[in-house]
């Protein structure tokens, strides 16, 4: 049937036979040619269906067979914390706002009123990098100098909470060189401690869902804040769990206060109407409260029985989907 085959061949000679032969050839070659191409399709139809068959037969799928089991990943109580605080902060119209985890020193420490002999600014709490000709750089130790960067950058009012990293050179039970912090940030025309507290209180009650939840407001000091308040929580251990709830303890979890005027000088808002508040919270301390964590170091140990134990799901709440 080819180019050069024989029926091929013989077609082309049609033409030189004597024209009474040539009807008959011709019609005996074309039902020839037919039958060819039948028994070709034929055996091509034979050879598909076999060749399905097989297959059926040999790749067959038992679909009650169980699944293979999901590896399934889960959230980590840090940041199940976190997202939990920065819903609540939300639903109060806070903005989320990031600074760099490798600061300088005036946002870190001056421009906070920290003065040059603060014990903070020593060695032994700050992580500090090497020198380069202008400036020193460091580890933030906490979340604060964010509250300078968007006062720098954006006019009053300003409501923002900060959460993230902060590093101190600190290794014990109750210290660990990384821990995570929440800034809070309000300015505003005429702010007062009485917002501060209710806000402070709504946070607290809405993330320990307990309604008459004992705090307590205490006298402090921040160079950042005049005047500085810290706030414990009425907490006990039960059963070698420490439970929010009763005041036979207190638990230090913020330092809070009104915005130093010298701070926000150093931010360049003049206005005198304009004030606020600001608080920082330890978001380990919360999460130890709410979930009944006893040691500090099994957040970073990554031992993954523990981590399964809390193992938060990604689809629960509060999440970016439903949210946050
Ligand atoms: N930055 C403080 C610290 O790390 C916590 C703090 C206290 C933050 C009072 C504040 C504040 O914003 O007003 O210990």
């Amino acid at each position: 049937m080819g180019k050069k085959g024989l029926i091929t061949v013989l077609i082309k000679q049609i033409s030189s036979l004597k024209s009474n032969e040539k009807a008959l050839a011709g019609k005996t070659l074309n039902v020839i040619k037919k039958d060819i191409v039948k028994l070709i399709e034929e055996k091509k139809n034979k050879i598909y269906r076999d060749d399905l068959n097989k297959k059926l037969k040999n790749e067959k799928i038992d679909i009650f067979m169980p699944g293979r089991p999901l590896k399934k990943g889960g959230i980590h109580p840090i940041s199940k914390t976190t997202d939990e605080i920065i819903s609540i902060m939300g639903s109060m119209g806070f903005n989320v706002e990031e600074g760099p985890h490798i600061e300088n020193e005036f946002n870190n420490f001056t421009a906070l009123n920290i003065p040059e002999d603060h014990p903070a600014r020593q060695d032994h709490d700050t992580f500090y990098l090497k020198k380069t000709q202008s400036e020193r750089k460091l580890l933030r130790t906490h979340t604060s100098p964010v509250q300078i960067r968007v006062m720098k950058r954006d006019d009053p009012p300003i409501r923002i909470i900060a959460p993230g990293s902060t590093y101190r050179c600190d290794d014990d039970a109750t210290h660990s060189p990384m821990f995570h912090q929440i800034e809070g940030l309000v300015i505003e025309e005429y702010v007062t401690m009485s917002n501060l507290k209710w806000v402070i209180k709504k946070l607290l009650t809405d993330f320990f869902e307990i309604k008459n939840i004992p705090m307590r407001f205490r006298p402090s000091y921040f160079p950042f804040t005049e005047p500085s308040a810290e706030v414990d929580i009425g907490c006990s251990i039960i059963d070698g769990k420490l439970t929010v709830g009763s005041e036979e303890n207190w638990l230090e979890v913020m330092g809070c206060g009104m915005v130093n005027p010298k701070v926000l000088e150093n931010c360049k808002v003049y206005n005198t109407k304009i004030n606020g508040f600001a608080f920082g919270l330890g978001v380990e301390r919360f999460a130890m409260l709410k979930y009944g964590i006893a040691d500090l170091r099994m957040f970073y140990e990554n031992d993954l029985r523990w981590l399964n134990y809390y193992n938060f799901s990604s689809t629960g709440f509060p999440n970016i989907l439903r949210g946050l």
